[in-house]
């Protein structure tokens, strides 16, 4: 056990050197104008992905429209449906001021979430809710652009009743494709559509 502790402490040790290593490589790095520090140049992108009627779309099919994003898995016990809630009732409390943002549910877990089970999903939440799926290689690309982890619990790795473990940020992105906003786990209605309406 002793052994076993030790060991921990080490790799724990280890982790926290790397860390503040890369830290220090990657802010050696960056650019020195500051406005290229911002959020805005790392969060979103390009992205091919299917919608839950089954057609091929890509965020030019958004172009015009803000996009309010969230990543996360239709089999989600609690996280998700309570996120994808809180989306749903901010945009209704701001009504037709909201017309132009469209809410997206991309999923993390296209290994279960089919077309025909995000078309099922959705329309749990709100009318205009967009669910994208997608290959295991397209999720990853448009995880990747807006620096969402997600990975398959490791004690579920051999069930097929898994659960995935995924950050649970929303974000809002601008009518040009620009990031905006995020809102993190737990921001209230409310605040949420204060959020959004700034942007309006
Ligand atoms: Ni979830």
């Amino acid at each position: 056990m002793k052994r076993r502790l030790l060991i921990l402490i080490i790799a724990a040790a280890l982790g926290v050197g790397v860390a503040a290593l890369s830290t220090m490589v990657l802010r050696s790095m960056q650019p020195e104008k500051p406005q290229v520090l911002s959020g805005k140049a790392l969060i979103g992108g390009t992205f091919t992905l299917t919608d839950h009627t089954g057609r091929r779309v890509s965020e030019k099919d958004f172009a015009g429209r803000f996009m309010l994003i969230y990543f996360g898995y239709t089999f989600c016990p609690d996280v998700c449906p309570a996120e994808l809630q809180v989306m749903s009732a901010a945009l209704d409390q701001l009504g037709d001021k909201a017309k132009n943002v469209t809410p997206v549910f991309i999923t993390i877990d296209p290994e279960r979430d089919t077309v025909k089970q995000m078309a099922s999903y959705v329309t749990n939440f709100h009318e205009r809710l967009v669910g994208l799926t997608g290959t295991a290689e397209e999720i990853r690309a448009a995880a990747k652009a807006y620096r969402v982890y997600y990975a398959k619990a490791k004690d579920d790795a051999s069930s097929t009743d898994y659960m995935m473990e995924h950050s649970s940020i929303v974000f809002l992105m601008s009518p040009k494709g620009e990031y905006l906003a995020h809102f993190t786990y737990g921001t209230g209605v409310d605040k949420m559509a204060a959020g959004i309406a700034k942007f309006l």
